[in-house]
């Protein structure tokens, strides 16, 4: 979709009565017959437009493709999500939106994808992204702070995204698994990938990466047993746009109140609240070493605080955690 076919989508969108082409000509400093050219481009994307003699367009049925003028109906933030560059298939979000970031794009700017080809999970690995179902995002954010702070960001996100799918979803059991992961029954629903660009006193920028299992009504038999979606547990389609919005939604006041302090101090108990780790017996994989313990809390700097075998205190800054009994 060009610019100015997103442009009329969006004023659509945003209408609250029919739109006259004299409107949508002003306002974007476009003919008439331009107008209806991208009108027509709208129609054979799937967006149904009445068009009424005297009245102008009304949109009347969308196709819940996350792209912004979808996504903006939803959004009360004032800053995230003014840019949304929407690619039908893109390698990674989080390629693209680091790319965008080198060249100057702001902080809010954001890159979504219907599906990636080569989507990237933590560590290495793949995540796994067909179209159509699911939401892939990256946000770009330019926050100016020493890079040791930037790990506290995915666990500002983890919270943010709780929210944000506790909103579209009230009841929905979603707890936090430091550092990273959404976790539904044990399975997970969504990852959080960042990527930044810094020197040790600044940050350049860093590159949120969001993928959230939406409604994808079947899993892979290689993650059936621990990946799940939305609609596999809620048995209900949702709202891609809508939970986009939700989530930008969520991370922007956060976010703000974050770069006013010095650490998580602010949102340790709703991030204990939420961890699927508090007061369990972990294992945690670093690589080239095994911490083991009973996960007493989290410090206000992000670590995952363990008590290990012989009553000492662990800060863990990094690795993957493991349950040591299900
Ligand atoms: C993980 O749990 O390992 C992190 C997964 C992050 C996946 C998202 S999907 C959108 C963005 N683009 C990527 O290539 N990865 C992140």
């Amino acid at each position: 979709m060009n610019d100015v076919t997103a442009q009329i989508l969006t004023c659509l969108s945003t209408a609250d009565d029919f739109l006259s082409g004299e409107r949508l000509c002003g306002t974007l400093g476009i003919t008439r017959s331009a107008v209806w050219k991208h009108i027509r481009q709208l129609r054979s994307e799937g967006y149904q437009i009445d068009a009424v003699t005297g009245r102008g367009y009304l949109l009347s049925g969308i196709t819940g493709r996350p792209v912004h003028g979808e996504v903006l109906p939803f959004l009360t933030c004032q800053r995230f999500g003014t840019t949304i560059d929407y690619h039908a298939l893109a390698t990674s979000t989080n390629m693209l939106a680091k790319a965008l970031a080198v060249e100057g794009a702001p902080e809010g700017s954001v890159v979504v994808a219907d599906a990636q080809s080569g989507g990237k999970g933590r560590m290495g690995r793949t995540w796994i992204s067909p179209p159509a179902v699911n939401l892939y995002f990256s946000l770009i954010l330019r926050p100016a702070v020493p890079s040791i702070r930037v790990p506290q960001l995915t666990l500002l996100l983890a919270v943010a995204l709780r929210r944000a799918l506790t909103e579209l979803s009230p009841g929905l059991a979603a707890l936090i698994k430091w550092p990273n992961d959404i976790l539904v029954n044990g399975k997970k629903l969504c990852g959080i990938l960042c990527e930044m660009q810094s020197e040790p006193e600044m940050t350049h920028f860093v590159v949120a990466g969001i993928g959230i299992n939406v409604n994808q009504s079947e899993m892979p038999p290689e993650l059936k047993e621990c990946a799940t979606s939305l609609f596999l547990e809620r048995g209900q389609l949702f709202s891609r746009p809508q939970l986009l919005a939700l989530v930008l939604n969520h991370v922007e006041p956060l976010y703000d109140e974050w770069l006013h302090q010095d650490d998580l101090a602010f949102m340790l108990p709703s991030l204990e609240q939420y961890s699927l780790l508090q007061s369990k017996e972990v294992f945690i994989d670093q690589r080239n070493r095994i911490l083991k313990g009973t996960v007493t809390g989290i410090a206000k700097g992000g670590e995952l605080q363990l008590q290990g075998g012989d009553g000492e205190t662990i800060l863990v800054s990094s690795g993957e955690a493991h349950l040591l009994k299900k």
